[in-house]
């Protein structure tokens, strides 16, 4: 997608820097586009870490990637198969809740485990590189999948923009490109489906005001952030036509784990009407899993952003911290909460759109059926 007209992924490799890989770093975003070059494996891990990048897809490329930085690392040490496994725990503590961290090590690890050693950085940059273009791919799927819900909305009324309430960010900056909740918005955008989003700002740390507010205003696509506890008043005064929010872990059952406060909409939507749509790629759904509530982990971070809140300081010229709350008020930063599958309208999936039950998610994922 596109930043001042030049169109960029989040993630990405230059043959004439070898053992490089660049990602935008999201924190100084929406006031500063910084592109930063990750050389090592613990650059790496900070960067899921410390959320430089962020969005479930974009975690799994980032740590597919990390593997083949680490992999580079590995040729000098006595054991390098020790060294591999060890990199490829650390990558898959960085951040618990979004599975595709550990389906991406999981997928590179198959490939690289039966190679020599000398052969794994030309194969862990071919893989990393493989799982970032197919993430672009089905993302663009995504969209087309989602994009006659939109349709079917402007058809009902079609002198009036088509309002569509987004929760965090799962736009392009979430995913390699494209995003997920955002892809059918960018494809109805571009059919010229007159629309309108209400960007959730997304507290603690306001991905939604910062970054997909930022996405959306830079293709030109109508918009307005909102405090996250609007919602419900918008929905029950009949200007929200459906919601779309993306997924860091789905169980097959259909229960959904997104940033904290999606639950909240969701029930808000239910009791009013409003079709609730979770948009979200295969590599996202823990087909171990069934009951969300009981066993997908709930990432806790740092109190301090939730006593404090970070902003551009123009004089500084610089994001800086400012507290919000009593000194000695202690935070709980729960990052995330579980939707269950019934207040779910449908799942938007690379395959199409289903039920968000068992039987809806086999039904697009046969394949999935004996796992
Ligand atoms: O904590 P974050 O910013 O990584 O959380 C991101 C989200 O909750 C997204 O909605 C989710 O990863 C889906 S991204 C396509």
């Amino acid at each position: 997608m596109n930043i001042n007209g030049k169109p960029y992924r989040t993630i990405w490799t230059d043959p004439a820097e070898p053992g490089a890989v660049f990602i935008i770093d999201q924190r100084p975003l929406p006031h500063e586009l910084r592109i930063v070059a990750l050389r090592t494996l613990d650059e790496a891990v900070t960067a899921i870490r410390d959320m430089w990048v962020r969005g479930a897809p974009l975690i799994g490329a980032t740590a597919a990637f990390g593997l083949y930085l680490a992999s580079l690392e590995a040729q000098t040490q006595a054991d390098p198969a020790a060294c591999l496994a060890k990199a490829s725990r650390r990558l898959a503590a960085t951040r618990p809740t979004a599975v595709n961290l550990q389906w991406a090590l999981d997928r590179m690890q198959a490939v690289l485990q039966p190679l020599p050693a000398g052969q794994w950085p030309a194969r862990a940059l071919a893989e990393a590189q493989a799982i970032a273009d197919e993430d672009v791919q089905i993302s663009y799927q995504i969209g087309q999948n989602g994009l006659p819900l939109i349709e079917a909305v402007a058809r009902r009324k079609p002198d009036e923009p088509v309002h569509i309430l987004t929760h965090c960010n799962a736009g392009w900056m979430a995913t390699v490109d494209w995003g997920t909740a955002t892809a059918p918005i960018y494809l109805a955008h571009q059919a010229g489906i007159p629309l309108h989003v209400w960007v959730d700002e997304t507290r603690p740390r306001n991905q939604g005001a910062r970054i997909t507010a930022y996405e959306l205003a830079a293709h030109g696509i109508p918009h307005t952030v909102i405090p996250d506890n609007t919602g419900g008043h918008l929905m029950q005064h009949g200007l929200v036509d459906m919601c779309i929010v993306g997924t860091d872990r789905t169980t097959r059952c259909g229960d959904v784990a997104n940033k904290i406060g999606t639950y909240l909409k969701a029930l808000a939507a239910h009791d009013n009407g409003v079709p609730f749509y979770v948009a979200l790629p295969s590599t996202t759904i823990d087909w171990s899993l069934c009951d969300g509530r009981a066993e997908i982990p709930i990432e806790q971070r740092e109190g301090s952003e939730v006593t404090h809140i970070q902003g551009w300081d123009e004089e500084a010229g610089r994001i800086l911290p400012v507290r919000l709350t009593p000194a000695n008020s202690p935070a709980a930063n729960y990052a995330f909460d579980v939707t269950p599958a019934r207040l779910v309208t449908q799942l938007i999936t690379e395959r199409g759109c289903c039920e968000a039950s068992e039987s809806g998610l086999l039904g697009l994922f046969p394949e999935k059926n004996s796992v």
